[in-house]
């Protein structure tokens, strides 16, 4: 270090200018220290995380000297070469508008680079330093030659990239000679309970997640750690910065996957691998946030059915509302929380909802069917979402013929839209007549933004009526019985199987405790498994296709899918209860029925003929909560239906309704509208 050259130039001794008030700021209080590095603590009222263990940078400077303290840092990467006040004030205000992480107590110290060489601070600069009343003030050795600022402790520090170390708020933590600025969380409190842990990278260069072991203990909620959108400003990445939750079903590396199963926790060792589809989303530059929620191995079960997990909490309407199937704490939280921006679910049945079969890989989650399952994402925003899609699904990820029993898939990226909308009569018209005008209105818009026409069609009566396996009479049986039996095969070997045979080794033999609906299948063996009758199932299902892709949703010259199916997989506009009795009666509804004279609920429409399906938010109707005793509002939601493949251009007539106002984005809260 050149010691003799800092005193130059540094206007050092400009006289203190007369200020205003003091400036004040909470000072950390350290809260939880844990064995993982993690180091908790607040400032006044918000809680926040560092990782201690794996600092994100470590600079010299030989003046610093050792302290056990924590403290709050900002970190400024200019881009101008000489430094002004006003720069400085605009980029902080730029930082409290744009993020919910970095506050002004994070101005306790500062360290300041550039990411265009070398730069000097000008005398407003200066000033404005000085009013900022610093613990600390940290500049980079390689750019700045003033190393000195009156009445701040200032020090001259060396050895980080701007681009290694983003911008924003840190926490910072001295040794002698160094200074390690360490990443830094914000934690929230999981108010609904819609998530298992939270969980941040470990930052030890594997990519791999730590779980964060802490929870608010007056509310009992797990604390979900959050980074800071200003470290993402100038990442390129479709996904950067996206803070997405992931259902418990898929491995995160270094995380236990739980599948909402006590029993599979005590037999499975914690993941040491990230599934692929989720490993896109980091490599996309998304921020997991943590695992939330699901229904047990991720079936349909009902919110009062589940015994190993407590239901998630909905913050719609009276707080008693469904969050719906498997991939409930996923919805629940989205449609909670302003710091989250997705979550990644799955579906097979009936959960979140499904992109065409085979678009998205699913090794390293559990199954409940390979040939169906699919993976989705839920958002608030349709442009954002669509945004997120697009960049999330891409043909390496698609699944192999084998596994879908299907042709590889095809998925243009047109404007090739529907001609005409069939309204299924099965399902539709939505039971509530609010919902249904609501239903009317968007159709409506819809016919005139795209020129369609809506036809009415009755799909059972249509299935019945065709010829879709020459050698046998197209009963429902026939297209329903060998994908529920392929269902339990899947289900039986790679998830009941081997836990039962693990349980059974730690316990004498006993079989391990589940949720009700998994109970019979743990009582299954080998004997009632049929891998003839499975091949079967699979060729009947491209039959299947096969027929639906000639006959009901075909391609065109202009058209990817000739017309696109609406109906409806919730509840016909009613409100549903996470209360079982609160569903009787005519002004509520239980989850997936199927109406008396449909061959199979709307939600297996595309489960059984492969097609993409999205659920989207419409508007919202009022109800007489039976919890609060209060009008409240319920969100109305429809089903899209395209052709297998055709999810992008799909997601293109999202879009452009979004644009024209047709959809709009939900808000987070008591109402979604
Ligand atoms: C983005 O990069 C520019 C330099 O190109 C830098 O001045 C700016 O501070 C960076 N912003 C953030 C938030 O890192
Ligand atoms: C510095 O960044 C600001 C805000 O991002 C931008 O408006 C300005 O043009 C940048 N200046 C240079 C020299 O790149
Ligand atoms: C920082 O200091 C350590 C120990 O004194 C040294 O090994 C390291 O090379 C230095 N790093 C830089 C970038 O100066
Ligand atoms: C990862 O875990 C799997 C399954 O538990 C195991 O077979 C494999 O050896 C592990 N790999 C490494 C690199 O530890
Ligand atoms: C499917 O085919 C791929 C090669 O294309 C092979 O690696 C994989 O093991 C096959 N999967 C199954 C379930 O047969
Ligand atoms: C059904 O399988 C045949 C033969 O493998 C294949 O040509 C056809 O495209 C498949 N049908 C669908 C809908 O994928
Ligand atoms: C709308 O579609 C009809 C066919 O359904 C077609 O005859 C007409 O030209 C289209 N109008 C526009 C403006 O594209
Ligand atoms: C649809 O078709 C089925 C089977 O033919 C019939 O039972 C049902 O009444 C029809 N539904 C409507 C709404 O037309
Ligand atoms: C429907 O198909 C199943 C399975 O192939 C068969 O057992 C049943 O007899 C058929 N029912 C009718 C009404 O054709
Ligand atoms: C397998 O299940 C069948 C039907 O429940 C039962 O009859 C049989 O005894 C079981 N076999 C074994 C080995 O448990
Ligand atoms: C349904 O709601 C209406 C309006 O709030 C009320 O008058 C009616 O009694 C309710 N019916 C039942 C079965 O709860």
């Amino acid at each position: 270090m050149i010691v003799s050259s800092w005193t130059i130039a540094c206007l050092l001794a400009l006289p203190v200018l007369v200020r205003a008030a003091p400036v004040t700021r909470n000072v950390l209080e350290k809260v939880h220290d844990s064995r993982q590095g993690a180091v908790i603590y607040e400032l006044g009222e918000i809680s926040y995380l560092a990782n201690a263990l794996y600092p994100k940078a470590v600079l010299n400077g030989t003046t610093i000297q050792s302290s056990p303290d924590f403290s709050p840092i900002a970190v400024i990467v200019a881009n101008e070469t000489t430094i002004t006040g006003s720069y400085l004030e605009s980029t902080i205000a730029s930082y409290l508008a744009g993020d919910d992480v970095f506050s002004n107590d994070f101005l306790a110290s500062l360290y300041l680079t550039s990411a265009v060489g070398k730069a000097t601070i000008d005398r407003s600069g200066v000033d404005y330093l000085r009013s900022l009343e610093l613990e600390s003030l940290y500049l980079d050795s390689s750019v700045f030659g003033c190393k000195q600022l009156s009445n701040t402790k200032t020090y001259a520090v060396a050895g980080v990239s701007a681009e290694n170390l983003p911008a924003g708020p840190y926490t910072a933590v001295t040794q002698d000679g160094a200074l390690s600025l360490l990443s830094t969380y914000r934690l929230y409190r999981d108010e609904y309970r819609t998530f298992i842990t939270g969980a941040y990278p470990t930052g030890n260069g594997e990519d791999s997640f730590t779980p964060l072991g802490y929870m608010d203990p007056r509310w009992w909620n797990p604390m979900i750690p959050v980074p800071s959108r200003i470290h993402y400003w100038n990442d390129s990445r479709p996904l950067a910065g996206v803070r997405v939750a992931i259902k418990d079903l898929f491995d995160m590396n270094g995380m236990q996957t739980s599948a909402g199963s006590q029993a599979w926790i005590r037999v499975t060792p914690i993941a040491n691998s990230t599934a692929p589809a989720i490993q896109r989303l980091v490599d996309l530059g998304a921020a997991l946030v943590g695992k939330y929620k699901l229904a047990q191995f991720a079936s349909g079960a009902n919110p009062w059915d589940w015994v190993d997990e407590q239901y998630p909490f909905n913050p719609r309407g009276d707080g008693y509302l469904t969050c719906s199937a498997s991939s409930s704490g996923g919805g629940c939280s989205v449609a909670a929380y302003e710091w989250l921006d997705n979550a990644i679910g799955s579906d097979t049945g009936s959960s979140m909802r499904r992109p065409a079969a085979g678009l998205i890989n699913l090794e390293g989650a559990l199954p409940l069917s390979w040939s169906q399952d699919t993976a989705g994402v839920f958002g608030r925003d349709p442009l954002q979402w669509v945004k997120f899609a697009k960049a999330w699904y891409t043909p390496e990820l698609h699944q192999e013929p084998n596994i879908t029993g299907l042709t590889p898939l095809v998925v243009p990226d047109n404007n090739k839209f529907p001609k005409r909308i069939r309204y299924l009569t099965d399902y539709l018209p939505l039971a509530n007549p609010a919902a249904e005008e609501i239903l009317q209105d968007v159709l409506g818009k819809m016919t005139a933004l795209f020129n369609m026409t809506v036809e009415n069609m009755n799909l059972t009566s249509t299935v019945i009526g065709a010829n879709i396996y020459p050698e046998k009479p197209a009963n429902v049986s026939n297209w329903v019985y060998p994908r529920s039996r392929g269902n339990s095969y899947d289900q039986y070997t790679s998830v009941v199987r081997p836990l039962k045979t693990a349980w059974a080794a730690l316990s004498g033999g006993r079989f391990p405790p589940v949720d009700p609906q998994w109970r019979s299948f743990v009582r299954m063996n080998d004997t009632q498994l049929d891998r003839e009758e499975y091949n079967a199932g699979l060729r009947l299902k491209n039959q299947t296709v096969s027929w639906f892709e000639k006959e009901m949703l075909y391609e065109t010259e202009d058209s990817c899918s000739e017309s696109m199916f609406i109906c409806d997989i919730g509840t016909g506009g009613l409100p549903s209860f996470r209360e079982e009795d609160l569903n009787q009666g005519r002004n509520a509804s239980f989850l997936a029925v199927r109406p008396p004279y449909a061959a199979i609920t709307c939600a297996n429409i595309c489960p059984s003929f492969a097609c993409a399906d999205y659920t989207i938010p419409l508007g919202q109707v009022e109800y007489q909560s039976p919890v609060t005793f209060f009008p409240e509002k319920y969100p109305v939601t429809i089903n899209m239906i395209v052709r297998r493949g055709c999810d992008f251009v799909l997601f293109n007539m999202i879009e452009k309704m979004a644009k024209a106002g047709i959809l709009t984005t939900v808000k987070t809260g008591r109402e979604a509208f």
